[in-house]
């Protein structure tokens, strides 16, 4: 049987502004399971961030069910969601988010510098930099960097503690099309690795390269595709 890595029920996130009730989430029933690659498309302000955000554990849910490997996340402490967030989640931003005056390695290393770990840190960064082809690139800080190689530091630094979930916010959004084909082929290695993955994309090619795609609007699930184009519901 395969596990679902994630599952939510009557997911709902509702942010009050004054007067205004605005509904940035209403999922009825999310599964994502174990080995799934899953884009999340939809147009700007449908909800994907806040959806990412929520799976990721950066938000909370103003109503319904989350649980994620197998542990009910309303029922967590903060000190638990922050050892689930640094164990079972890798996070990449469409801005890259790396320190600026900190070299390729220690950006990569550095989540992780806080903490006592079974491995040599350095040798696991460097290593993690060569699986994004980025082995000549160590002392480089960002700034000496292209836009596609700092999203490939990026990812690198988001594996750093072999998460359960990839979660990447438009990672390709910043880049020009040769680079996202880059950052592209990385995903699907790692998904080929075993990595679950869950990327919010306005790319449709980016998008297909999914083995699903989720589309949102006005919060809700309006369609989930697989893509050999085989639509499965409406
Ligand atoms: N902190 C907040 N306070 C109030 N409303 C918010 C907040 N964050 C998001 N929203 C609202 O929630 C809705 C969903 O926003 P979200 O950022 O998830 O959209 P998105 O699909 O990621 O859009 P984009 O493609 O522009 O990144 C929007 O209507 C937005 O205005
Ligand atoms: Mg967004």
């Amino acid at each position: 049987m395969v596990s679902s890595v994630i599952s939510g029920e009557n997911m709902k996130k509702k942010y009050s502004l004054g007067e205004v009730e605005v509904i940035a989430l209403d999922i009825d029933s999310l599964k994502i399971e174990k080995g799934d690659f899953i884009s999340i498309m939809g147009p700007s302000g449908s909800g994907k961030s806040t959806l990412l955000n929520i799976l990721g554990c950066e938000d909370e849910l103003t109503d319904g069910e989350l649980t994620i490997d197998s542990k009910s996340v309303k029922d967590l402490s903060k000190k638990e969601i922050n050892k689930l967030r640094r164990e079972d989640i890798g996070y990449v931003f469409q801005s890259f988010n790396l320190l600026a005056h900190l070299s390729a390695i220690e950006n990569v290393i550095l989540p992780l510098i806080p903490y006592k770990t079974s491995f040599n840190l350095r040798n696991r960064g460097e290593e993690l930099l060569r699986s994004v082809g980025l082995e000549n690139r160590t002392k480089h800080l960002p700034s000496q960097m292209s836009g596609g190689e700092q999203q490939r530091l990026a990812i690198a630094r988001s594996l750093i503690n072999s998460p359960k979930i990839i979660i990447a916010d438009e990672p390709t959004g910043n880049l020009d099309t040769k680079f996202r084909d880059d950052i592209m082929n990385i995903f699907e290695k790692l998904n080929n690795d075993g990595y679950t993955i869950i990327m919010a994309t306005h790319d449709m090619e980016a998008a297909k390269r999914a083995k699903k795609t989720i589309y949102l609007r006005d919060g809700k699930i309006i369609k989930v595709e697989v893509n050999n184009n085989a639509e499965l519901y409406i």
